[in-house]
């Protein structure tokens, strides 16, 4: 096993960070993972190869020094709601052009960026494109331009740790025997997290993935209905689903959008009028990884003991 490899992950304390520092760690790298908030991720520097590097701001100078003398590095950077501290513009366009020059800066040969299946290229957008979509997109035609990075593009991911069916979930416990839910007919591909983070890892050996971009996706398109019902079933509550219309859907995500933390808002209704599964080649197939059913990894963390 190599020892000496070095690699440098922003976004390496989130949920799909971890499962990808975990694989890297397996590979012989030590791991660089620059965080703003080290006091929640003390839990990380128990693992030999982690290194924990506190940040204030990912800035071109914060930026170069980290990567200076990686071997890989990697952007999982991202944010599902702006707020005032952060846009979308900011975090996946600016942050990615930073990202860009610093590994050019640091001489870095390898790249890993994650974008977001459906990111939506410039020259598609259209005026109902949502603000999340049309920044992932333009995050990553910076990045498609690298012949050193591979782009991987999830439908939304699950695993112990999701923001998908534990959030479901939650929502399902406190429900009164109903649920308005707003874009019941939204299709996804969930995709769990250790075939994204394998992906990602396998590309690393494929001199075929040098400029690539791969579309990652689970075995099963779910609505987000069928999400909802799935969630129920495991939490054990029977549950009536009321399918909102498009005009309530609408006023629902204005008033949720005001409330802290945002549980819904018209910029995730957007996203949700495209569907979120592979058109094209399942990149899991052509890195020769069988993509997980939900039923596999689900009920261990979403099933009442
Ligand atoms: N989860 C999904 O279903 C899904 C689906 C498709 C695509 N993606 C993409 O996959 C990537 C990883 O997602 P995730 O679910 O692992 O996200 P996550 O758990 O929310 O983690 C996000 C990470 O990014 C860092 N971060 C967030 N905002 C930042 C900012 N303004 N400046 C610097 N660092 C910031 C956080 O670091 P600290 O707080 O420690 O500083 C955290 O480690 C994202 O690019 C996301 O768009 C996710």
């Amino acid at each position: 096993m190599k020892t000496s490899l070095k690699a440098c992950i922003l976004g390496g304390t989130g949920f799909v960070g971890r499962e990808l520092t975990q694989r890297l760690l397996a590979r012989g790298y030590a791991c660089h993972l620059p965080t703003r908030r080290v006091h929640r991720h003390r839990d990380l520097k128990l693992y030999p190869g982690v290194v924990v590097r506190p940040v204030s701001t990912l800035d071109s100078d914060t930026l170069t020094e980290l990567f200076t003398g990686c071997d890989l590095v990697v952007n999982l950077v991202g944010i599902l709601n702006e707020s005032r501290r952060s846009s979308f513009t900011q975090v996946h366009v600016e942050l990615v052009e930073r990202f860009l020059q610093a590994a050019q800066a640091a001489e870095v040969p390898r790249l890993l960026h994650m974008s977001a299946l459906q990111a939506t290229a410039p020259e598609q957008v259209t005026p109902t494109t949502s603000a999340y979509l049309q920044s992932k997109g333009a995050g990553e035609a910076l990045v498609a331009a690298q012949p050193q990075a591979t782009i991987v593009r999830p439908s939304v991911i699950f695993g112990r740790h999701d923001s998908l069916f534990n959030r479901f979930a939650g929502l399902i416990d406190l429900a009164p025997g109903f649920f308005p839910l707003a874009c019941p007919n939204a299709r996804f591909a969930p995709v769990w997290v250790g075939d994204v983070a394998e992906a990602m890892v396998r590309a690393l050996d494929d001199p075929n993935s040098l400029g690539a971009v791969y579309d990652l996706c689970g075995p099963r398109v779910m609505t987000l209905r069928d999400i909802v019902t799935y969630s129920a079933k495991l939490r054990g509550r029977k549950l009536h689903i009321i399918d909102l219309s498009d005009k309530a859907a609408q006023r629902q995500a204005r008033l949720f959008e005001r409330l802290p933390g945002k549980p819904f808002s018209m910029d995730n209704y957007r996203s949700l009028q495209i569907d979120s599964v592979c058109t094209g080649n399942n990149g899991l197939l052509d890195l020769g990884i069988t993509p997980t059913d939900v039923d596999i990894e689900v009920p261990r963390y979403l099933a009442k003991s």
